[in-house]
């Protein structure tokens, strides 16, 4: 079983390689495109599902344990809700994503530089602190909670909820499944 570190990492592996591919710059969508291909604006769209899932989960259930844990954690979270709190509003923006259109990628490309400055925070600056002092049974815990709860956890970012464990513990899956449900009469959910 994966612990806490490989189940985040996969996740900001995809990230990157997402990003990596929006920076080569895909093509537009066009209309019969296939999936190996995604145009511009799944992958935005894939990106905004993604990022949204992964801050979700680790505000829920991980920065509390870096709280908990680590020595300073209460400041290193603090940091790190702060930097997701900014990117959700960005993620929100993009939502509305046009390929081309000027604001658009100005506001990706702004989000793709502090996207990898956030993984950076987290991969350098906290999971050390917290490899020192995590145990492996709860390393394999925390992993196991945060993969479950991502598949039930929101596709969209909710920039306006409060980043309060609790309080995303206890809607994620209502606001999970409505945005399931949204993406699904969108379109969204086909790429
Ligand atoms: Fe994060
Ligand atoms: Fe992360």
């Amino acid at each position: 079983m994966a612990n806490v570190f490989e189940v985040l990492e996969k996740d900001h592996d995809e990230v990157k390689s997402m990003m990596a591919e929006l920076e080569t710059g895909s093509p537009p969508a066009r209309e019969g495109e296939s999936r190996r291909t995604p145009g511009r604006k799944q992958l935005v769209d894939q990106l905004i599902m993604e990022e949204s899932k992964h801050e979700a989960v680790e505000e829920q259930y991980f920065w509390p344990v870096v709280r908990e844990l680590v020595p300073g954690g209460h400041e290193l979270a603090d940091e790190a809700v702060r930097q997701e709190q900014k990117a959700k509003f960005t993620l929100e923006d993009l939502i509305g994503y046009q390929p081309g259109e000027t604001r658009y990628e100005q506001m990706l490309t702004g989000l793709i530089q502090e996207a990898r400055e956030h993984i950076a925070f987290e991969e350098e600056r906290v999971w050390p602190e917290l490899r020192l002092v995590l145990s492996p049974e709860r390393s394999v815990e925390l992993g196991t909670k945060i993969e479950r709860a991502k598949k039930m956890a929101p596709t969209r970012p909710h920039p306006h909820t409060p980043p309060n464990p609790g309080l995303l513990k206890a809607t994620s899956p209502l606001v999970g499944a409505a945005d399931r449900l949204r993406d699904l009469v969108t379109g969204r959910a086909r790429h």
